[in-house]
């Protein structure tokens, strides 16, 4: 009878889950909590609040919390801002200093009854102490006694959907928009009012619903009248809503002959549409803007400043309390190549530092991590430490554009960590963090905060995998305290997603904490940047794409050395933009970390690094090291089989042993070009030599023909087979030792089509697969490129292995070559 119910006790708790609840799930756990709840006030908020906590309290502790008003005679929780709970029991006498948002659990005992407060100033900080409360009892942790109050670090905790009015979404990895379709919002805003859950337990108090790369039309009222319907489903969240903006819209939505900032007309339109807005959305929270950058229009047409653009809006903006994110993410992306003094990294600091007082106070210049575009590494943004009259924010990428694209585990929480505790010295000897910059602190600025630009979809999970929800989770954790560590996040969202079994905690938080290192190893190390292909989809390899062209993220490899000049001595003057301690340590290749060296420095491929190895003997290393990390990562995932419930067991295994094989089309692509450009051969005899690789274009072809890929290092040997037929075979005779193999079939699945493969030992068929995964390419590259490993197959010498191709549409069921990597006993 035990074993019957400890069976049934473990199938509940492993029944299958899709993600959809995120870090949300409440799953039963022995704790005691009371049975009763009671809410002083009346808000959408407050209501919100006492719901999630009979569903929490219903999920962890199996009771439904019985509703009752005023203060009950047995243990009970109590949910209302401190003004009505002092109104109610004046003789508790509670008394706290409370900022906006800030939350205090508190425990008071009255005749031996115990009471659970959950407090707040305004109604969204009883919603957060909620979220609080449940998540202490989810992680097991005890609420008999609790004096607690938390006050979020900045004021200003959003997110940017960079969602388009039609329902895609630009750089968005988990689905289409949940926002919007077909130019309208969604009939159906059930998703939102799930997003903005997941937001509120975040403490993250709001989302800005478009693409900064705005649609003008958003402003027209037609779709003002879908942005208030969106708002509405976010509201009992807490979460308000932001409209990215086009800075032409007075001309283009309002008529006018020109959008001007200081032309009164145009000032005239913008207060106007302002007002129509707040109309429409009361709680509206403001405004971002991307102007004159990558195309968008800017106050550079008449002349003006950012200044200028900036403050018109935030004028229209100020009587309704509204704000303004303007970017900070100006560039020329025309640059002249050729010049060695262009610098992009230089462009933030040059655009905005001499605006510097010169915004309105509810203006807010919104700053990437770093100084280029959230690349794999870059250091701290010098303008950071460059605005002390100006408000300004942080502005984190969760929606890992060039970190993988949500189909690599890459947990981004201790990137993010080291810019926000790097120390800017922006202020003489006090250590002035950018976390305390971005947040208003180091020059007391009324404003201040993060921004996340998040991009989930309606994929049941949302992100695409259950991996990058950590990211959303932890963006929002360090938001609200930026002071917490890596491991504190990934362990708490390693407990809420997938429970507190030891062996689970640890292989997951091992795989996250060493994720960001690991994908910087197979993709751009020592500060090269991503090296992927920046002039396309931002996801495969692409070493040569950041060059000659005016995008400007070069780094600068030729035959000799390899790095961007960043130094004033002799370069392009960008360290100089630094505040003359990290100066100092930025100018000189000697001092400079190995981690950012070839960001700011060009050397000899020769040149030796402070870890004592070359710089090309370390781009070897890193990228084989990477690769190996990921494929340990699927081998760790294995041994979690029965630990946790079977879809996601099996929906991340799936996910690593993908990016295993990503990680070694890119190690093999990245180390072939720097073999080819530096002429210096790998050490350790790996970079061009690959036994137990079987070349398709060296088989026995039927119906199949070599095509040439580009770049060449896409293919292994810079050749493919490709089907032209209806179907085509690639065979080959095993002459190596008997024994137990695992066969890798490196084919390419583009986006034209789901060509169907089958994988044959003599007439035996081992595996029949289809190509149909969401990769971003409709070529032959290193997109395109993917493996099919068959493990524990026994080969004898002379054995025949064929592979079998059926294309469909226009996807040639093309073929780079078979691996057959021996198995240990
Ligand atoms: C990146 C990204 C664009 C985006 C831009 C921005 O360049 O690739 O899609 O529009 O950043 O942040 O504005």
């Amino acid at each position: 009878m035990r074993n019957i119910l400890l069976g049934l006790v473990i199938a509940a708790s492993l029944r299958a889950e899709t993600g959809y609840d995120a870090w949300l799930r409440y799953s039963p756990r022995t704790v005691a909590a009371p049975s009763v709840v009671s809410e002083f006030g009346n808000s959408a908020v407050l209501d919100s609040a006492r719901g999630e906590l009979i569903r929490g309290v219903r999920g962890v502790a199996g009771k439904t919390l019985r509703l009752e008003s005023g203060v009950p005679k047995e243990p009970a929780i109590l949910l209302g801002t401190l003004p009505s709970l002092q109104q109610a029991v004046p003789q508790w006498r509670l008394s706290a200093n409370l900022a906006p948002d800030a939350y205090w659990l508190k425990t008071v005992s009255i005749n031996g009854v115990r009471f659970t407060v959950v407090t707040a100033q305004n109604d969204r900080g009883v919603l957060y102490g909620t979220f609080a409360l449940l998540r202490k009892l989810s992680l097991g942790e005890s609420i008999d006694n609790l004096d607690e109050q938390q006050t979020p670090y900045a004021p200003l905790r959003w997110v940017n959907q960079w969602d388009n009015l039609d329902g895609s979404i630009e750089r968005g990895y988990g689905g289409r928009s949940i926002f919007w379709d077909n130019m309208k919002a969604r009939d159906d805003l059930h998703r939102v009012s799930d997003y903005g859950r997941l937001l509120a337990s975040l403490g993250i108090n709001a989302c800005s619903i478009n693409n900064v790369n705005a649609n003008p039309k958003l402003l027209t009222s037609e779709l003002i009248a879908q942005a208030a319907r969106i708002a509405g489903a976010f509201r009992p969240w807490g979460v308000q809503v932001a409209l990215s903006i086009d800075f032409g819209s007075p001309q283009s939505v309002g008529g006018l002959d020109t959008f001007d900032p200081l032309d009164s007309k145009v000032i005239s339109w913008w207060n106007a549409k302002v007002d129509e807005l707040y109309r429409a959305i009361p709680d509206l929270a403001g405004f971002v803007l991307k102007a004159d950058s990558e195309g968008r229009v800017g106050p550079s047409t008449y002349g003006r400043s950012h200044a200028d653009a900036a403050n018109v809006v935030a004028r229209a903006l100020k009587p309704h309390k509204g704000l303004i994110f303007y970017r900070g993410f100006v560039y020329d992306h025309h640059m002249d190549w050729n010049n060695p003094k262009n610098d992009r990294g230089r462009a933030a600091y040059d655009n905005f530092k001499e605006l510097d007082g010169k915004f309105d106070d509810n203006v807010i210049v919104q700053i990437k991590n770093g100084p280029i575009d959230f690349q794999v590494r870059e250091p701290a943004s010098p303008l950071f430490g460059a605005l002390e009259k100006s408000n300004q924010a942080i502005e984190l990428q969760v929606t890992q554009e060039y970190m993988g694209q949500s189909r690599h585990a890459v947990f981004l929480v201790p990137m993010w960590k080291e810019t926000l505790d790097f120390d800017m010295h922006a202020r003489g000897a006090t250590a002035t963090p950018v976390k305390a910059l971005a947040a208003g602190k180091t020059f007391q600025r009324p404003e201040g905060g993060f921004v996340g630009v998040v991009n989930i979809g309606l994929d049941e999970n949302w992100s695409g995998n259950h991996l990058s929800q950590a990211n959303l989770y932890g963006f929002g954790r360090l938001a609200w305290n930026p002071d917490l560590s890596s491991r504190q996040i990934a362990e708490e969202w390693t407990k809420l997603t997938f429970g507190d079994d030891p062996k689970v905690l640890s292989t997951v938080t091992g795989i996250q904490l060493s994720s960001w290192r690991t994908y910087e190893n197979y993709t751009g190390p020592l500060g090269l940047q991503t090296l992927t292909d920046i002039t396309g989809n931002h996801y495969g390899v692409n070493v040569e794409a950041s060059e000659r062209n005016g995008w400007g993220q070069w780094h600068r490899a030729d035959d000799k050395g390899v790095g961007m000049d960043r130094s004033v001595a002799t370069g392009t003057g960008y360290a100089g933009q630094y505040a003359p301690a990290v100066a100092k340590v930025y100018e000189s290749v000697e001092t400079t970390p190995d981690d950012l060296l070839l960001f700011l420095h060009h050397v000899p491929y020769t040149h030796v690094l402070h870890s004592s190895k070359t710089v090309i003997q370390s781009i070897y290393d890193s990228h084989y090291d990477g690769a190996d990390a990921v494929e340990q990562y699927a081998r760790d995932w294995r041994t979690l089989s029965g630990r946790l419930d079977e879809q996601r067991y099996k929906d991340v295994l799936a996910q690593l042993e993908y990016q295993a094989g990503q990680a070694e089309v890119w190690r093999d692509a990245v180390t072939n070009w720097f073999l080819r450009a530096s002429g210096i051969p790998d050490t350790k005899g790996r970079v061009g030599r690959y036994p137990g690789r079987f070349e398709a274009e060296s088989m026995l072809l039927d119906g199949y023909t070599s095509v040439a890929v580009t770049p060449s290092e896409d293919a292994s040997g810079g050749t493919a087979v490709s089907c032209a037929a209806t179907k085509c075979s690639a065979s080959f005779a095993f002459d190596g030792a008997a024994g137990s193999y695992t066969i890798c079939v490196q084919y390419f699945d583009q986006n034209t089509g789901a060509a169907r493969f089958r994988a044959f030992l003599g007439s035996q068929l081992l595996e029949d697969w289809t190509a149909a995964e969401r990769l971003p390419t409709a070529r032959l590259d290193s997109t395109s490129s993917t493996r099919r490993s068959i493990a524990g197959i026994e080969l004898r010498p002379g054995d025949q292995i064929r592979i079998e191709g059926t294309p469909d549409g226009r996807e040639p069921a093309a073929l780079d070559y078979v691996e057959l990597i021996p198995e240990k006993n």
